[in-house]
């Protein structure tokens, strides 16, 4: 399975992905003033930003699946409910690993909402260990939001 760097000109469709796998997953582990504050433009501003850092899986122009990094930091990975349980996100994720290790991270970390069992068992079988729960100030347009988090860690193995 193919993982490539998001196009820009993927930006509208990646949005609306992100946008609808958060709202399907995280919908009913957020406060509500959150999930008002997670609209489809808030996807849009974010991940503009984060362009860069993003790879994905899927036909050009139709991506099935997104991942971005931040620093050490495995930072979002969303894939589409038509392509869960299909090995996408186990490309996605291995592909984090590997550019993560290139960066020279050696201990990577990501933050999953409290109560994602479906994240939180791909990354346990994904070889990341649950270090225990933490409050994370999400970004929104109204500022840092506190949210509680389970902190993933995983020990990679250097490339560089
Ligand atoms: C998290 C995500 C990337 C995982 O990808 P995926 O293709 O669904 O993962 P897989 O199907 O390979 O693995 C999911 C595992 O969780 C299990 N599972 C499903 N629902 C579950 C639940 N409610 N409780 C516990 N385990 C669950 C599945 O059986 C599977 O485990 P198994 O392979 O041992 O049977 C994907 O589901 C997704 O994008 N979800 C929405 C967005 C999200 O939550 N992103 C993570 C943010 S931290």
């Amino acid at each position: 399975m193919q993982v490539r760097p998001a196009d820009a000109g993927e930006i509208d469709y990646l949005a609306q992905l992100w946008h609808d796998a958060w709202h399907g997953s995280h919908a009913h582990l957020a406060p509500l003033e959150l999930v008002r504050l997670r609209t489809l433009e808030n996807f849009r501003d974010r991940l503009a930003v984060k362009l860069p850092d993003v790879c994905v899986v899927g036909p050009a122009g139709a991506p099935l699946g997104l991942c971005a990094l931040k620093g050490d930091e495995l930072n979002q990975l969303f894939v589409s409910p038509q392509a869960h349980g299909t090995g996408v996100a186990a490309a996605l994720i291995a592909d984090a690993e590997a550019r993560l290790a290139a960066r020279g991270v050696e201990l990577a970390w990501l933050a999953c909402a409290v109560g994602n069992m479906r994240a939180a068992r791909f990354y346990e079988k994904s070889g990341w260990r649950n270090a225990g729960t933490f409050v994370m100030m999400s970004e929104t347009s109204n500022g840092p939001f506190p949210v509680d988090q389970w902190r993933f860690e995983k020990q990679l193995t250097r490339t560089n």
